[in-house]
């Protein structure tokens, strides 16, 4: 504890930190990685003299202003173009990998890009990984996860079946776990859709699920998901069922059965479908 620092000063501090989402210690101090990443982009641009004199970027605190902050090429642009060179799913994933526009790859250990059968007729949209998809790498792997896993195999899907007929895919709309898990912002879904609309362009299920309000503002451009939930509507010429997300279940159980409607309503849908 730092001298001068009482103990439940010391406690307040750490429950404010676990409040932001730090919930591992993985070093003695804190290091300011927008500050890194910032000094490394500088001295990358600089010409190779003033490279060889400057400094390399030390871990500790600075007054640096954002990267966002400083001009650059359009970041939705960009996102366009990169994802439309993507000729197929590995080479979209690591042009998302690479996309250093969004700062919420900043604060996430891992890009997570999908899991289960690309080949799958229903490709499932979520929101953002959380902790658990974070550490693990793959979407829906934490308690909501389990719960989607479990609605969505009463009703014969399953994320690793290898028949498309009864597969599942799935994805988010933001790769990058948002700190504290806290809603992705309306700029960052814009900026990341490019990489979603290419994404359901390549692996082109038949039936995509929107999970939330989040799936529902990227791909519908519309929130309201009390409202949404259960309406077929059609984007791009394909099937979209808009539902509750797992993780609402999970705070109020009595909407299941709102969702197992809709599920039953996707069932009959691809029974109806070619
Ligand atoms: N919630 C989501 O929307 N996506 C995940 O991957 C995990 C939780």
């Amino acid at each position: 504890m730092t001298a001068g620092m009482d103990w439940h000063l010391a406690r307040a501090l750490l429950e404010w930190q676990v409040e932001l989402g730090a919930t591992e210690a993985i070093g003695d101090s804190p290091i300011d990685r927008f500050a890194l990443a910032e000094a490394e982009v500088s001295r990358a641009h600089a010409p190779p003299a003033a490279r060889a004199a400057a400094p390399a970027p030390t871990a500790g605190p600075s007054t640096a202003p954002s990267a966002a902050a400083a001009a650059g090429p359009d970041p939705v642009a960009e996102a366009t173009r990169l994802a439309r060179a993507a000729p197929d799913l590995p080479a979209l994933a690591a042009a998302l990998a690479g996309f250093a526009h969004c700062e919420l790859r900043k604060g996430a250990r891992s890009c997570v890009f999908a899991d289960g059968n690309p080949k799958a007729r229903v490709m499932i949209i979520g929101e953002a990984p959380g902790s658990e998809e974070d550490r693990r790498g793959l979407p829906f792997v934490g308690p909501a996860g389990q719960l989607l896993d479990q609605m969505l195999a009463e009703i014969g899907l399953r994320r690793n079946s290898p028949d498309p007929a009864t597969a599942l895919y799935i994805t988010n709309p933001v790769p990058w776990r948002p700190p504290s898990n806290r809603d992705p912002s309306a700029e960052e879904l814009a900026m990341l859709r490019p990489f979603l609309e290419r994404h359901i362009e390549l692996a082109s299920p038949d039936i995509l699920l929107l999970m939330g309000n989040t799936a529902c503002q990227t791909v519908l451009g519309r929130r309201g998901i009390m409202r949404l939930r259960g309406q077929w509507q059609e984007v791009a010429g394909r099937p979209v069922l808009p539902t509750l997300h797992p993780a609402n279940l999970l705070r109020t159980p009595e909407n299941r059965r709102l969702v197992w409607a809709d599920l039953l309503s996707l069932k009959a849908r691809l029974r109806e479908l070619p």
